[in-house]
């Protein structure tokens, strides 16, 4: 196997892929190198890996004398990774090649060539679809054939099928069963070059979520920077490009935020050397040619700053930020952004739990973001308390930043069909109420905040502006509402009543009623012996804070120590018994051994847990980490950067860690880390 993750944010990767001429790192550009003509060197722009044409070399007498004596390596100077391409995107032009699939893989391998390609049929967009099925049944074909063909050759398999989502599915399915080291995404050229970015989503993500994790994707024909962020959200890992050289041949200037023309420039776009060492004037008086190169070399310039951009991005946990930046630079493509909210909930199987950086809305499309929806499911395992104390949104974490003058306070009270505070609620009722009561915030973009787990990540960890858009506003009220539904009483502060609107029904001021009652921060304080039982539902599921603490009445020696510094909370004890640490960066539980003991006993297989076979039960027992290979199954909810339970085949508790990859993955992979282990010796 040939592939690894190192790191994930949304659903993209930075992972190694190892070829016979060296690993390279992922999300990656592979620019296209035309044999016999090309004069660039493109390793000097950063370039790990590179793509050729093995039909042109293949039909062409003497580069192919020449390619087949010295190989492809020496023949394009390129002592790195190479990858082929086959001749069908020639078949896709000129509708007919002089080559066979078996040929053209026998010739890829004799060349040297490091990942190579058979003929599949490129099917363009919007063909009826009896064609696009009579296509995919040869490119299938071929993918079979391809596989017998080749003797040590790595093997890229194209998925086609058009723009029918199903028949791109279909294809992922067959071909990601039959076990390619490479998976190309085919025929979306025409897609890009027509703006039709929401179609490209819908036929990105119909093949990514069917091609297997384990094996890096190629959006073929993708070499517009600006597209780069969006496809490697959604689980795209390497590109290629002859945009930077067809679009210099058109005096174009490419950029992350678009293109542009010579003729309009009056400044250079960048900061890259040519940018900075030329005027457009001093271009525009240049021979054709030596203009050419330069604008080509701006144009790698910016796509390789681009890749890494967003490798930065993924290792921050950045990439969406980025995404949303990016998709901003076109209506279309911001299209392609609107329309992943369909794919909401594949993104949330793939979205680590946590990351290094807080999230940013920067408008609507941040309402479909995984991280909401998780949040909003992962709340409906807290305990539930009979009534609702409702306030508004303040200085993070809000617990702490409560406002000193909070106002009026409205409640209703549930009649037979009308909402309308009962004019003889005394003030023992009040009393009562706040005896078994949830306090909330309600805010952009999460909506509904319990103030016990007001610092678990992201949940402090983000920002939205101060002024409301209109879909977040609905977007919060709808979701406040449905969680409203679940209690006997709401109280609700008025400041949220003015933010959000009158919620449907009908408020009374308590203060009408009662001239004394005032609530302010002293009443709405959250326990530790909550704080900490909640954090533990909300991240390991419901009755996990009891479980691993004990009930809250019981009281039985659990004992919370707080940073001196901080205040916060942060470690847990049962007696003189660590049971898990509350790390300050994200505000979630890592366990210890009695920690993991109890979780371990509460949480039913396979709850939680990667189990490994024989083989890996020693290491684990030791701390070693847990690689993908040893794992037999998983529970495939779980995310990466969680807290997990590391069993043998028995589900005898062995260890424990955090996951690197998540479930999906860790079932899919076959190399690589799937946990780092905190401790064994259990
Ligand atoms: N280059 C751009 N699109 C395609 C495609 O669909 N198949 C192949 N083999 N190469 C391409
Ligand atoms: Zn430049």
């Amino acid at each position: 196997m040939n592939f690894e993750i190192k790191y994930k944010d949304a659903m993209g990767r930075i992972g190694i892929l190892k070829t016979p001429h060296g690993n390279i790192k992922t999300p990656a550009l592979m620019p296209v190198i035309h044999p016999g003509k090309q004069t660039m060197d493109v390793k000097k722009y950063g370039a790990e890996i590179v793509i050729t044409n093995a039909y042109i070399m293949y039909k062409n007498e003497d580069l192919r004398e020449r390619v087949l004596e010295e190989g492809v390596h020496s023949f394009i100077d390129f002592p790195g990774p190479i990858v082929t391409d086959s001749g069908s995107f020639q078949l896709s032009v000129y509708g007919d090649i002089d080559v066979t699939n078996r040929e053209i893989i026998e010739f890829q391998e004799a060349i040297g060539t490091d990942v190579g390609t058979s003929l599949d049929i490129p099917t363009p967009p919007f063909v009826k679809r009896e064609r696009a099925e009579k296509d995919l049944e040869i490119t299938l074909e071929r993918a079979k054939e391809a596989l017998k063909v080749r003797d040590k050759l790595m093997l890229n398999s194209v998925v086609q099928g058009s723009t029918f989502t199903d028949l791109r599915s279909r294809c992922a399915d067959e071909i990601g069963a039959m076990g390619f080291d490479v998976y190309p995404i085919g025929a979306v050229v025409p897609l890009m070059e027509s703006y039709k970015y929401s179609e490209l989503v819908d036929v990105v993500m119909a093949s990514v979520t069917h091609l297997p994790d384990s094996q890096p994707r190629h959006l073929m024909g993708a070499g517009h920077p600006m597209v780069f962020a969006l496809a490697v959200a959604m689980g795209c890992d390497l590109f290629d490009s002859a945009a930077y050289i067809l679009y210099a041949k058109n005096d174009r200037f490419m950029m992350p935020t678009g293109t542009y023309k010579l003729e309009n420039l009056i400044e250079m776009p960048c900061s890259c050397p040519v940018c900075t060492s030329y005027t457009p004037e001093d271009l525009r008086k240049m021979e054709k040619d030596e203009r050419m190169k330069l604008i080509a070399q701006h144009n790698l310039h910016v796509s390789f700053a681009e890749i890494r951009k967003i490798k930065q991005a993924i290792v921050d946990g950045s990439l969406m930020e980025l995404v949303e930046q990016r998709c901003r630079a076109h209506p279309y493509l911001l299209d392609g952004l609107r329309n992943l909210k369909n794919y909401t909930s594949t993104f949330e199987k793939y979205d680590p739990a946590s990351k290094n950086s807080a999230f940013f809305y920067s408008g609507p499309e941040s309402l479909a973001r995984p991280e909401i929806q998780r949040h909003l499911k992962r709340i409906e395992r807290l305990p539930q308390k009979e009534n609702l104390l409702i306030l508004p949104r303040s200085r993070k974490p809000y617990s702490k930043n409560i406002h000193r003058d909070l106002g009026s306070f409205y409640m209703k009270v549930p009649g037979d069909d009308v909402n309308v505070l009962s004019s003889d609620l005394s003030r023992p009722d009040l009393e009562e109420i706040f005896r078994d009561l949830q306090i909330v915030v309600v805010d952009v973009p999460f909506a509904v905040i319990p103030l016990e787990i007001d610092e678990v990540y992201p949940l402090a960890q983000n920002e939205s502006p101060l002024k409301n858009d209109l879909d977040a506003l609905k977007f919060v009220r709808e979701a406040a509402e449905k969680y409203m539904k679940g209690f006997k009483n709401v109280i609700i502060n008025e400041k949220v009543l003015k933010t959000f609107g009158d919620f449907k029904t009908e408020w009374c001021n308590l203060c009408d009623f009662y001239s004394e009652v005032k609530i302010g921060p002293d009443d709405l304080r959250v326990s530790d012996e909550e704080r900490i039982r909640y954090v533990a539902d909300y991240q390991f599921g419901e009755g996990s804070g009891n479980a691993l603490f004990g009930d809250k009445n019981q009281k039985k020696g659990i004992k919370i120590v707080k940073s001196r510094k901080t205040g916060k909370i942060r470690h847990v004890y049962d007696g003189e018994t660590l049971i898990a640490t509350l790390r300050a960066s994200d505000g979630v539980f890592v366990l210890d051994r009695e920690g993991a003991r109890r979780l371990h006993s509460h949480l039913e297989y396979p709850k939680n847990r990667v189990a490994v076979n024989a083989d890996a039960e020693p290491f684990a027992r030791e701390g070693k980490s847990i690689f993908a290979k040893f794992v037999i199954d998983c529970d495939v909810d779980i995310k990466s950067n969680e807290e997990v339970l590391i069993v043998n085949q028995n589900d005898d508790l062995i260890a424990f860690g955090k996951a690197i990859l998540c479930g999906h993955e860790i079932m899919n992979f076959n190399t690589g880390q799937a946990v780092k282990t905190r401790k064994g010796g259990l």
